[in-house]
């Protein structure tokens, strides 16, 4: 599925469906309270890139308005009965991270959860959404990450990886995804590393944080392709 093209809904997209359903779950059980305090601070536009079957919505405060990019089309009924279950006005699109087709510097905040892992190029996708942002504007993610270099468990994560793209939508269980978000100019502001809630070794650790735009004009990221603003 990620950045190859749309797929129609088929059975792998539904299985994703099943899978996310299952692991939202666990993740929400045991990283709720991060979550809520992570996301509390989000106000006016948020892009939430990969929102899969709507988790993060109930964690999102009331006043910020939720736009969603999901290319799984399987994903969108139980993400939008979600939203009818809280209440929540959202706008859901259908398309791929790197390619959101909004104007330059016109959200103010983007949540990405458990998605950094899977776009099939993180430095092409980390510019778009840094051209979209506006300058002081965030991006708020909880990713699982690569173990540190030299440990058994990150020889483990490059030798399962071809398998696990295959199964798990090219998910890579050894991606440097904070790295990433520092070298497409994202100064950090907050970052967490913790294990991780799920019993998988592969997927340990994980990285919760804010990352903000800077305010200054620099060469790095966003290429300024102004679009009609879709929708706004
Ligand atoms: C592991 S799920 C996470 C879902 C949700 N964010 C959560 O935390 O429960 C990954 C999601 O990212 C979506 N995805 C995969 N590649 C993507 C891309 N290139 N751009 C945007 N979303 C993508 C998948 O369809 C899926 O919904």
């Amino acid at each position: 599925m990620s950045d190859g093209g749309f797929a129609r809904a088929g059975t792998r997209q539904r299985f994703f469906v099943w899978l996310m359903t299952r692991l939202a779950a666990r993740y929400d059980h045991e990283l709720g309270e991060r979550k809520r305090d992570l996301f509390a601070g989000l106000r006016g536009t948020v892009l939430e890139i990969g929102p899969g079957t709507g988790s993060s919505l109930a964690f999102l405060p009331p006043q910020a308005r939720w736009v969603g990019l999901e290319p799984n089309p399987a994903m969108h009924p139980p993400l939008l009965r979600e939203a009818q279950r809280l209440g929540r006005e959202v706008e859901l699109r259908r398309g791929f991270a790197h390619d959101t087709g909004l104007p330059d510097a016109s959200v103010d905040a983007v949540l990405s959860s458990l998605v950094l892992c899977s776009v099939r190029d993180p430095a092409a996708t980390l510019a778009e959404l840094r051209r979209v942002l506006r300058p002081g504007g965030i991006l708020v993610y909880l990713e699982h990450i690569a173990a540190p270099r030299g440990t058994l468990l990150r020889r483990a994560q490059g030798l399962v990886r071809p398998a696990w793209r295959w199964a798990f939508d090219n998910c890579h269980p050894d991606r440097e995804t904070v790295e990433a978000i520092e070298d497409a100019g994202f100064e950090r502001v907050e970052l967490q590393r913790f294990a991780g809630p799920l019993p998988v070794p592969f997927i340990r650790p994980h990285a919760i944080g804010v990352a903000r735009r800077p305010h200054d004009a620099s060469p790095l990221g966003g290429s300024s392709r102004g679009r009609p603003a879709p929708g706004r």
